[in-house]
């Protein structure tokens, strides 16, 4: 690696020096931070009522004698005005999605066929065209403006809504936006009361049509935050930090916006230093003096050298925090925190991907965003639980699909060690998509997690010239709002042609073994399976059963596009030129019911973990092979099959051992070898009894699995996730069904019934792909064993309790922080 020169080293700003502490960085998450002018309130309660497609009346007037938009601030919507009496609506906090709550819809015949019909795709929630009824959501929300906000800038930092949202302020329409997913934000400041009058901010939201061809939730399924700042601030988004590293430091530049929305000249100062991963100033940038006219906005770059960078990586999740400050008339007015980290990515054609320098293979996982019980409504800490799920597999990366994720999302892999795919929603060029892409670019760009754009994702252009035309464009684009990462695109034909001879770094869905022959025609483009496998599979389940839409769990059932995750992963596990793989998916996913799209299938079955993050067999085999140092066996099926005495059983063990004995009941029936990126299988003439594998490296047992034949249900077992936590926050529990012996009962189906003192169960689930049961409930049926609920802290200590006819009930207390 070349290193900094002395002369450009002392042409940076600034020079690192240990000095004083910056105050922490604010947390993501934290309900309200305030410093300087600026002040950032999270908008988490709000109340909620469905509004009406077709009916004007029960849609609050919105659209009453056509004049909606006929005068500012006036006969908008009833629901828009700050007097509406909303007390009879319900109260939720956002993150929130409605459609989880809703009926699920079977379909009138004939049945649903089609993987695209609009049902289907939505797991058969009953919303859409069909039910107008429950496609539209309104929101209100009171805030708290006072005589000292006037003069100020008030804003709201919308982080996704589903979708097509308009948003009122005290009757006016102040803002609309399609996007289900692109961030957005809304000035606010005019059109409030600062005498004492209420203040309301409304939200009506559109879900009667969808953007994807999967489950989207609907509603405010991601933060809003309302920010206030003084007229003198600093934008959204208004710092990108850039890094350059070398051998004997890294060269930090800054570009940091700052606009006087005032109507007067102001003189200002910035100043900015930056804060190491321990919170010290390492590094302050000289003070820059502006003069700005009333209206200007000014971009400010500077540059800091840091000789003992602490880099990010996957193991040491380092992010400093660039301070900006704004200072006028000797008064800080403005202070934003902007989090980066210091890495370097390649993309290489030959060698693969880099991280800092070293070969890292993309581990990943391609996923969609909902999760059981509360749908895209996810909790932070749910994303940072299913981050955890992906990692204990050894999963490294993750394929934001088919849209940009959510800021929570990318916090959590900045922190936790996940590098991630942001992909675009439309893969258009016209002004909408593009602004969308550019709001995705700017707010998303300082994540270190973030490795690569994705444009798209198998669009009916992706082999044409209209295609690469249109992806040249945003491609373009990209580079000029972040010209350090990569752009790519998900094909699944013509990669010869079209946006694959556009895009910097080329994704393959499926078809991996196509990629060879791809790389020797193009050896200078860097290429990785975009979407891998895809197994379907049903948790638990270990023979194919068409009239109950249940896949067995084996690594053997796939649809026609799609392979086994042995197939896919011993092409790319030998070839270092293929940065890695996604596989499609990580967790299933409601909607696109597959390989059953007929009612009463409402989640997909291709997940490596089903909709609650409960592992099925195949998690194993990721996990064998992924995380090869720590020596692993796992035996599957279950060993309960009353009434198959006799009978030859295919069982198979996966597991990264030398070799695998396997034991009935203490008999041996043989050691293997286990081949690399395999599996073994032996067909066991069923005993009940006890079912062993061990796995031997060089002769010594270093792994272990046992199944043995199970008794009825007798007992429960609650566990959370943590054992303490804050309130307003989540935690996941998960309940097995045990029987007399504390042994999982991998058949059980008991219906369990939670119950929270000093909290709220918000989602229950239980990962079954044909389950129609309620997910916003208080009860669930266990499936295979097991069930799930996520309960809200309201306050501590908080008891859970599980409880079941027959069974003992079982209960975890949390403690609050
Ligand atoms: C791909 C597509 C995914 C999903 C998957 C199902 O072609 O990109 O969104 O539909 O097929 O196998």
């Amino acid at each position: 690696m070349d290193a900094f020169t002395r002369r450009e080293v002392m042409g940076a700003g600034a020079l690192a020096f240990a000095g004083s502490s910056l105050l922490t960085a604010p947390a993501p998450g934290e309900a309200q931070q305030s410093a300087g002018g600026r002040s950032i309130e999270r908008l988490v309660h709000w109340r909620f009522h469905l509004g009406h497609a077709a009916d004007v009346e029960q849609d609050f007037g919105f659209g009453r004698d056509q004049r909606t938009f006929a005068k500012a601030g006036w006969g908008t919507a009833d629901a828009a005005m700050p007097k509406f009496d909303d007390s009879g609506w319900a109260e939720v906090q956002v993150p929130h999605d409605w459609a989880v709550g809703l009926p699920f819809a079977p379909p009138s015949s004939p049945p649903a066929k089609d993987r695209a019909d609009s049902m289907a795709a939505h797991g058969f929630k009953a919303i859409g065209r069909a039910h107008p009824e429950n496609s539209i959501g309104w929101y209100r929300a009171p805030i708290r403006v006072s005589a000292a906000d006037k003069g100020r800038r008030l804003w709201l930092e919308f982080d996704g809504v589903f979708r097509d949202a308009i948003v009122f302020v005290n009757g006016y329409i102040v803002a609309r936006n399609q996007s289900g997913y692109a961030p957005f934000r809304v000035g606010i400041d005019d059109f409030l009361d600062y005498d004492g009058g209420p203040n309301v901010i409304t939200v009506r939201a559109d879900a009667t049509l969808g953007e994807g061809w999967f489950y989207e939730g609907a509603g405010i399924y991601r933060h809003v935050d309302l920010v206030r700042a003084d007229p003198l601030h600093i934008p959204q988004w208004g710092s990108v930090i850039r890094t350059d590293v070398r051998a004997n430091g890294a060269l930090v530049t800054t570009a940091t916006d700052v606009l006087n929305s005032g109507d007067a000249p102001v003189s200002a100062v910035l100043r900015q230093s930056l804060a190491a991963p321990s919170g010290a100033i390492v590094a302050t940038l000289p003070d820059v003096a502006l003069q700005l006219a009333a209206g200007e906005q000014r971009t400010l770059e500077q540059q800091a050298f840091l000789a003992a960078p602490q880099l990010w990586s996957l193991d040491a999740r380092n992010l400093y925090v660039l301070r900006s400050e704004v200072h006028s008339g000797g008064n800080l007015v403005d202070q934003v925190d902007t989090r980066f980290g210091i890495r370097t990515i390649v993309f290489d054609s030959q060698r693969g991907f880099f991280l800092n320098g070293r070969p890292v293979k993309l581990l990943g996982t391609a996923n969609h965003q909902d999760h059981a019980g509360v749908g895209t409504g996810i909790p932070d800490a749910l994303h940072r639980w299913r981050v955890a799920q992906l990692q204990s597999m050894g999963s490294n990366a993750w394929r934001s699909a088919h849209n940009p994720p959510a800021t929570a999302l990318l916090d959590a892999c900045d922190e936790m060690g996940m590098l991630m795919i942001v992909e675009q929603r439309i893969n258009s060029s016209d002004e909408e998509a593009q602004s969308e892409l550019a709001r995705i670019v700017r707010r998303d760009r300082n994540h270190p997690s973030v490795i690569l754009w994705s444009l798209g994702n198998e669009e009916p252009h992706q082999a044409s010239e209209r295609g690469a035309r249109i992806n040249a464009e945003l491609k373009a684009h990209v580079h000029r709002l972040d010209p350090t990462r990569p752009t790519t695109f998900a094909m699944d034909q013509g990669w010869d042609t079209g946006i694959g001879r556009v895009v910097d770094v080329l994704g393959f869905n499926y078809r991996t073994d196509k990629i060879e022959g791809y790389h020797q025609r193009h050896p200078e483009q860097p290429v990785y399976g975009s979407e891998t496998g895809s197994t379907v599979a049903t948790r638990g389940e270990y023979a194919n059963d068409p009239a109950r839409h249940i896949v067995r769990a084996y690594d053997t059932e796939h649809p026609w596009w799609a392979t086994t995750a042995e197939e896919w992963w011993t092409i790319v596990a030998d070839r270092p030129y293929i940065a890695g793989g996604f596989v499609w998916t990580g967790f299933d996913y409601r909607g696109e019911p597959t390989p059953y799209a007929e009612f009463p299938s409402i989640s997909s079955q291709f997940g490596i973990l089903d909709t609650c993050g409960f592992p099925k067999d195949n998690y194993y085999y990721y996990r064998a092979w992924w995380r090869p140092d720590e020596p692993l066996v796992h035996l599957l099926p279950h060993w309960t099959w009353p009434g198959r005495e006799g009978e030859a059983i295919e069982v198979w063990a996966h597991g990264n051992t030398e070799e695998v004995e396997l034991k009935l009941n203490g008999r041996s029936l043989g050691r293997k070898s286990m081949p690399r990126n395999r599996h073994l299988e032996w067909r066991v003439p069923y005993a009940p009894g006890r079912l062993e594998a061990i796995g031997f490296d060089r002769g010594r047992a270093v792994a272990h699995d046992t199944r043995e034949t199970t008794g009825p249900p007798h007992s429960l077992s609650l566990v959370a996730d943590r054992r303490m936590a804050r309130p307003g926050d989540v935690v996941i529990v998960n309940v097995t069904v045990l029987d007399a012996r504390g042994r999982p009962v991998p058949t059980a189906d008991n219906l369990l019934r939670f119950s929270v003192s000093g909290g709220t169960v918000i989602g229950v689930g239980n990962g079954n792909p044909n389950s129609i049961e309620p997910d916003v409930a208080s009860q669930r049926k266990a499936f295979n064993g097991l069930a799930q609920a996520i309960v809200r802290l309201a306050h501590g200590p908080v008891d859970i309790r599980v409880a079941s006819d027959g069974l003992a009930s079982s209960r975890v207390r949390i403690i609050a922080l």
